[in-house]
């Protein structure tokens, strides 16, 4: 029985007349990151809108651009594998992934008995398929009303331009970084915070935004044979985890060694025990350098933090282990159950205790960035490429037993 509500077979006739430009009526009535961009036509003075395109005269940007995990954001394996586990609610994923109108084989009309994973579709005849692949392309950020926005008032440029102050703001980044939603008897949510975590904590009341961590300014042409002026990286690089799309690797590692760690590891002395001892080894993990909680975004990542005693031999005389980030129960209900991000500046001790062996040895803290566990990775069957973890900081002290 499809049950759509009567405005929605109102639109279902209106959609065999071509208008195209204004948003379905069905979106209309969602919150802001249930809808697609409208659709975007090419800006005077250009061939197209894709990155392609823009890359001809922004090769910089275009190349630091394929680095990034925007232009990974439909290709990624991740995503992927999970679009075809429920391809009931991919209809609300490709409203940030692939945000463009022009970007989306199928538009939503309605939903069969206002269930969320049973979305009436219909053909997109300005479906752009080559588009789709970029993911968050140029477009996705740039290219609104046929014109190409950007953060300067006055440029020479060959297409049609208009300042947005939004550029300089996280408002822009916002649009998919901040967005909460439950979906009463479903087994998800969406849940992404980083707009609000920021809002709520030093960098905010600073003024330093998004992009002046995560678009670190360098001075050079804005497009080929322009005078220099202030550019930001289009990197946006973070956890320093790949998703393995990157096209130069060595582009690739000098973006991720401009762009901080979020983790700090403080150890503690060596205890001063004598042989044979039990002993205590602390070690503080702060959020040194993230203007946000940490780890933010999906929340499957987390910072993983292990510590070791080592005897002479490199043997394991004691370890300890500290998980910092969010535990979901997905079935029969999503729950959250734990929450132990770290908020800007906070620290969290990770204690070890061992006994203290006769003659050298060492104590080494590890942090290592997680995306996503072994088990889950397993059952999403990702490649080796997709990488899982990566150890982002390491603090080593070395330790005598008398
Ligand atoms: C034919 C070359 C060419 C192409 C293609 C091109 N641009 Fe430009 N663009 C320029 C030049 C030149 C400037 C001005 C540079 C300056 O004044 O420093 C510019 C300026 C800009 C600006 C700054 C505008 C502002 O107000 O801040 C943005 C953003 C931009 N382009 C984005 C794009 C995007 C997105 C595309 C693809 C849809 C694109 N450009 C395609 C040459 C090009
Ligand atoms: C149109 C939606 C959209 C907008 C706007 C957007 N992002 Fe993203 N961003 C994404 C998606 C989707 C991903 C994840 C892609 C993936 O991993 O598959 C992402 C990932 C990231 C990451 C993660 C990097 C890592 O290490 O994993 C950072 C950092 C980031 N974005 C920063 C920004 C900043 C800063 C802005 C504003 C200038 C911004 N984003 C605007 C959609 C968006
Ligand atoms: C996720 C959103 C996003 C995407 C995708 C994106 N940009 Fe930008 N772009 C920005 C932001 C934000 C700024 C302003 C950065 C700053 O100056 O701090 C910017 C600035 C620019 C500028 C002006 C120079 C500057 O850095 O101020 C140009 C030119 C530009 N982008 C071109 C491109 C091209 C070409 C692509 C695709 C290859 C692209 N952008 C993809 C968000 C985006
Ligand atoms: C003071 C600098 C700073 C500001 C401001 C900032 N970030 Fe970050 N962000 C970081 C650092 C550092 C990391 C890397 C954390 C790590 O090591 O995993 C990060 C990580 C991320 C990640 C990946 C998730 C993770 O935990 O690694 C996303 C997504 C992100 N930031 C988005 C944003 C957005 C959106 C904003 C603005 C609302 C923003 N950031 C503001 C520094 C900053
Ligand atoms: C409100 C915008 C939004 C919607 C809707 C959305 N995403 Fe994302 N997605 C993001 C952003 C922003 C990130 C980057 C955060 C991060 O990497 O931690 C992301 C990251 C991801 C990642 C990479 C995670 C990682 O740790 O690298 C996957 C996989 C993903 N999303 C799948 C999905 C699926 C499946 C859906 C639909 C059920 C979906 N997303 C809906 C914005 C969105």
């Amino acid at each position: 029985m499809i049950r759509v509500r009567p405005a929605h077979l109102l639109f279902l006739s209106l959609a065999l007349v071509p208008c195209l430009g204004a948003i379905p009526e069905f979106y209309s009535t969602r919150p802001p990151f249930e809808q697609p961009i409208p659709l975007q036509y090419t800006p005077e003075g250009l061939d197209g809108i894709s990155a392609k395109q823009c890359g001809v005269c922004h090769q910089q940007i275009y190349r630091e651009w394929q680095q990034s995990v925007h232009a990974q954001a439909w290709p990624d394996p991740q995503f992927q594998a999970e679009l075809k586990k429920q391809p009931g609610v991919s209809w609300l994923c490709v409203n940030c992934h692939t945000p463009l109108r022009n970007q989306l084989d199928s538009l939503v009309v309605g939903l069969i008995d206002d269930d969320v994973e049973r979305p009436v579709k219909q053909a997109n005849p300005k479906f752009e398929p080559e588009l789709k692949k970029e993911g968050v392309t140029c477009a996705s950020c740039h290219v609104r009303d046929g014109v190409v926005e950007g953060p300067y008032k006055e440029v020479d440029a060959p297409h049609e331009v208009r300042y947005n102050p939004a550029f300089r703001s996280a408002e822009l980044c916002a649009r998919c970084h901040q967005a909460v939603q439950s979906y009463p008897g479903k087994n998800f949510i969406c849940t992404f915070t980083t707009g609000d975590e920021w809002a709520a904590g030093p960098f905010a009341k600073k003024g330093t935004v998004c992009q002046d961590c995560h678009m670190p300014a360098v001075t050079r042409p804005l497009a080929e044979g322009t005078t220099p002026r202030r550019v930001g990286r289009h990197g946006w690089m973070a956890s320093h985890l790949r998703k393995g799309g990157e096209t130069e690797p060595a582009l690739w590692h000098t973006l991720a060694g401009l762009a901080p760690v979020g983790v700090q590891l403080k150890p503690g002395p060596a205890p001063a025990a004598r042989a044979g001892a039990q002993a205590l080894w602390k070690v503080r993990a702060v959020n040194a350098r993230a203007g946000h909680n940490l780890p933010s975004g999906d929340p499957e990542r987390a910072v993983i933090v292990h510590l070791f005693a080592l005897g002479a031999r490199g043997d394991t005389l004691a370890q300890a282990e500290e998980r910092i980030g969010q535990r979901y129960q997905w079935y029969p209900v999503v729950k959250l159950l734990s929450d132990t991000r770290l908020k800007p500046g906070e620290g969290r001790d990770v204690v070890m205790r061992f006994k203290v062996p006769r003659g050298p040895y060492r104590l080494v803290a590890r942090a290592v960035n997680e995306r996503i566990s072994d088990a889950n990775a397993g059952y999403h069957r990702l490649p080796d490429s997709y990488e899982r973890r990566r150890e982002v900081a390491r603090v080593e002290l070395k330790g005598m037993g008398r």
